[in-house]
């Protein structure tokens, strides 16, 4: 077994206190520092790891040379100062998603970790859920066909944020989702959204993404919504599935529906058949997500290993995120990427 890695964690906020009780628990790590600018926040994470010692600075936990690797969950404005900052003190960094607000500063981390050989990995979340996992492993093997498009939500009442919009927020949750699950990349998008509770801010996000075989997805992002959904269908020509992350159990739905082509038809009637089979509820074992992305983390430092969701991957989403962006301002005007 190789030995535990020691880790800091930057920013222990709402999710940043999720980071600090994952790697206090995990047995692969030992988690060296807690670091907030904000000491209440400071406090209520040391509730979860007595053992870290506590700094309000991050460059004093840089200069510890017995840091091994960071994880960043501050403000997005701070995730290219600070994971360059631990990339240059030689720490390995797990930084949050958008890993970047800007596409200039992506590339930076990126070029600054292949540098230095260090791994640099973006906390897609959704790449580490179990069903997702399944679904992964459902589109690859071809039992849905081939995929025409896809559609989620990701839409609840609440968690305001004036230092990202919605499509910030959110989205980078489904378009590293899609593209992993489709294995490509899009290469166009368009996007409209509207700031109602502050005109500067979007609060609603229509996004669409191209892929350059006609498949097309599209992705409601809302924190002004009645309903809480975090939903994604995915329509093939062979079998349908909808992943639904609010349900306790059953996360995922496989719909044996669609149209069969006949071998020999007289009429055009004939030409397709419904066919309206059965509904399949895979049993999904539950577990947290960002504990599997934490593990995941510790063991690609520790093997020299490629993260499933590496600086690369959190580049190309925040790519797509500069792009819409740019059609929003143009009422939805498509971009090429
Ligand atoms: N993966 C997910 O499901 C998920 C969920 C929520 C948030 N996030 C991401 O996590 C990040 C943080 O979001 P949050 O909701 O926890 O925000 P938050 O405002 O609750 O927490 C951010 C924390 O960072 C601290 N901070 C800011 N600048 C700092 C600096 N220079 N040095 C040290 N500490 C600093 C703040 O004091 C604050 O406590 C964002 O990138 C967000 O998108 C991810």
């Amino acid at each position: 077994m190789s030995e535990s890695i020691n880790m800091a964690v930057v920013g222990a906020g709402y999710w940043g206190r999720n980071y600090v009780r994952n790697f206090e628990a995990l047995p692969e790590a030992r988690l060296r520092w807690a670091c907030d600018a904000d000491a209440a926040a400071l406090e209520r994470a040391q509730r979860c790891a007595p053992g870290a010692q506590l700094s309000t600075d991050y460059l004093e936990v840089m200069a510890d040379e017995g840091v091994q690797a960071v994880a960043i969950a501050t403000n997005v404005s701070t995730h290219h100062a600070i994971a360059m900052a631990a990339l240059n003190a030689g720490k390995h960094v797990l930084v949050e998603k958008p890993m970047a607000p800007s596409v200039a500063e992506a590339e930076e981390m990126v070029a600054l970790a292949q540098r230095k050989g260090l791994t640099l990995m973006v906390g897609h979340l959704m790449l580490y859920h179990p069903a997702v996992e399944h679904l992964e492993e459902l589109v690859a093997s071809g039992a849905l066909g081939r995929i025409y498009y896809l559609y989620a939500s990701r839409v609840n009442l609440g968690r305001i944020r004036d230092d990202e919009n919605a499509l910030w927020s959110f989205a980078p949750h489904d378009v590293s989702l899609i593209s992993h699950i489709l294995r490509k990349k899009p290469v166009s998008v368009s996007a409209r959204g509207r700031g109602y509770l502050r005109p500067d801010v979007a609060d609603v996000v229509f996004l669409n993404l191209g892929f350059d075989d006609d498949t097309m997805a599209q992705i409601q992002l809302s924190w002004l919504d009645p309903h809480k959904e975090r939903r994604l269908t995915v329509v093939g020509s062979k079998k349908m599935v909808v992943f639904d992350d609010t349900h306790v159990s059953e996360k995922l739905r496989i719909y044996d529906k669609g149209f069969d082509q006949p071998p020999e038809y007289e009429t055009y009637g004939a030409y397709l058949s419904l066919r309206d089979g059965d509904i399949n509820i895979p049993h999904i074992p539950l577990k947290e997500p960002l504990t599997a992305e934490c593990r995941h983390f510790l063991r690609c430092v520790s093997h020299h290993e490629v993260p499933r969701s590496p600086g690369e991957q959190g580049l190309e989403v925040v790519r797509v995120l500069e792009a819409a962006e740019e059609s929003m301002r143009n009422d939805g005007a498509p971009e090429r990427l």
